[in-house]
């Protein structure tokens, strides 16, 4: 992985996950894999997320994981010490992106107005996450951006469902979306292996 271009040609969905435990890892990760989901973005959210991060990047090489609610400065050195190939945040601070610069590794900032597009592109910034989508003005809005920032390319996440999945992956300036459906805590906790795969499977024919 070496720009933030890549992560978005990973297919079409991200799959946002919160850990409550680490022994869930390594089969949500297979489970994901098994689905047709080739990247897991772990939210550090939790305190097990870094361990669980690590024993994905250990255990299951053939799944790009990567660090999301990365929010503070020294999460994205943590990150990457743990395995992450890429970085993902809500927001931004010039502290955050120049922390997140350091590592080497590409990542996705985090916006939800064309001027946090237009100074993140001004740091070279190719692509972005757009965060939080629903609640911030939905396709409709990342679509009104394509007009002015044509070169920019957007993973929205935040309220997105398989329902309304197709109205952003049919926008020009959207390669994938993110969202933690396909992980339901409900399932981590069963151990329902099965759901997951099956909820990655419709998620991977979103593409
Ligand atoms: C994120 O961190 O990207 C979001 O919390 C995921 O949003 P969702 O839970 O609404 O999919």
């Amino acid at each position: 992985m070496n720009s933030a271009t890549e992560i978005l040609e990973l297919g079409p969905v991200v799959p946002v996950v919160v850990f409550t435990d680490t022994e869930h890892a390594v089969p949500a990760a297979q489970a994901l894999l098994r689905g047709g989901i080739r990247t897991i973005e772990v939210t550090l959210r939790t305190p097990v997320a870094l361990p669980a991060l690590e024993r994905i990047a250990a255990e299951v090489p053939d799944i790009v994981v990567g660090a999301g609610t990365i929010t503070e400065p020294g999460q994205a050195h943590e990150a990457a010490e743990a395995g992450a190939r890429y970085l993902v945040t809500p927001g931004c601070t010039e502290r955050l992106l120049d922390d997140i610069d350091d590592t080497g590794l590409p990542a996705l900032p985090g916006v939800s107005t064309a001027s946090e597009a237009l100074r993140l592109a001004e740091r070279g910034a190719q692509a972005l996450k757009f965060f939080p989508a629903e609640p911030s003005g939905g396709a409709a809005y990342l679509k009104s951006l394509t007009g002015p920032l044509p070169n920019l390319r957007f993973c929205p996440t935040g309220g997105i469902t398989a329902d309304n999945a197709p109205s952003y992956l049919s926008l020009p300036n959207v390669d994938c979306i993110g969202g933690s459906w396909l992980t339901p805590g409900s399932a981590l906790a069963a151990g329902d292996w099965d759901h997951v795969e099956a909820l990655a499977r419709q998620a991977a024919e979103l593409g």
